[in-house]
């Protein structure tokens, strides 16, 4: 695919409609053990709909990505948690949180490393800064640390601790 084809696609805002497509992605690009339920991501659509964002290519969805919002202090709780004491990252959310969680971010297979990603992690980038929010968090399986290190400059921290199953690691960047 050339360039020009790559850059045919929009970025837009999820709205409940685009539901079964999403889950359809979630279904084909996530293997089972971390694939989150129609209700957990239905959840974060209606918790902070501003942070959930779709790419279309061809009129279709290809990708998407959803978010979060973690107060400072909730980070700082996070630092100690245990497992036992975890909870659903959607009882995380608080609306005038300051820290942008990326929740999840999943690309179809037959889009993948057309730029997809980037575009919607450079969208949620953008909506933090231009928010003034001073930090972007994100977890990360080690198949994918170097992409958002390479890419968009994220660090590896143990600062904090937050659990979304498998072999993950916490990613964060400082926006100011
Ligand atoms: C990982 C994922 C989100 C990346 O999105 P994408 O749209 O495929 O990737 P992009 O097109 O934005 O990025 C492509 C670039 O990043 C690189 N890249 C993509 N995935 C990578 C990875 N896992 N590790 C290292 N580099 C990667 C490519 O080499 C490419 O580099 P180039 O532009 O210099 O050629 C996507 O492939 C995906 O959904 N995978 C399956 C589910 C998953 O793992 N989700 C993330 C959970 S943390």
């Amino acid at each position: 695919m050339g360039k020009e084809e790559k850059a045919r696609f929009t970025v837009r805002l999820a709205r409940p409609g685009d539901m079964a497509a999403i889950m359809e992605i979630e279904r084909t690009a996530f293997r089972p053990a971390v694939r989150a339920s129609n209700e957990r991501i239905g959840l974060r659509l209606a918790l902070f709909p501003r942070g959930f964002w779709v790419l279309e290519q061809e009129g279709q969805v290809a990708a998407w990505v959803s978010s979060l919002l973690l107060s400072e202090e909730t980070l700082r709780t996070l630092r100690t948690l245990e497992e036992s004491e975890q909870t659903l990252d959607e009882n995380l959310h608080r609306p005038d949180g300051r820290v942008l969680y990326i929740r999840s971010l999943g690309v179809r297979p037959a889009s993948q490393r057309q730029g997809c990603g980037q575009a919607l992690i450079n969208c949620l980038l953008g909506i933090a800064r231009k928010n003034g929010w001073p930090l972007v968090v994100l977890l990360a399986e080690p198949k994918n640390e170097k992409y958002y290190v390479e890419k968009f400059g994220f660090e590896r921290t143990s600062g904090y601790r937050l659990f979304q199953g498998g072999n993950h690691a916490v990613f964060e960047k400082r926006m100011v």
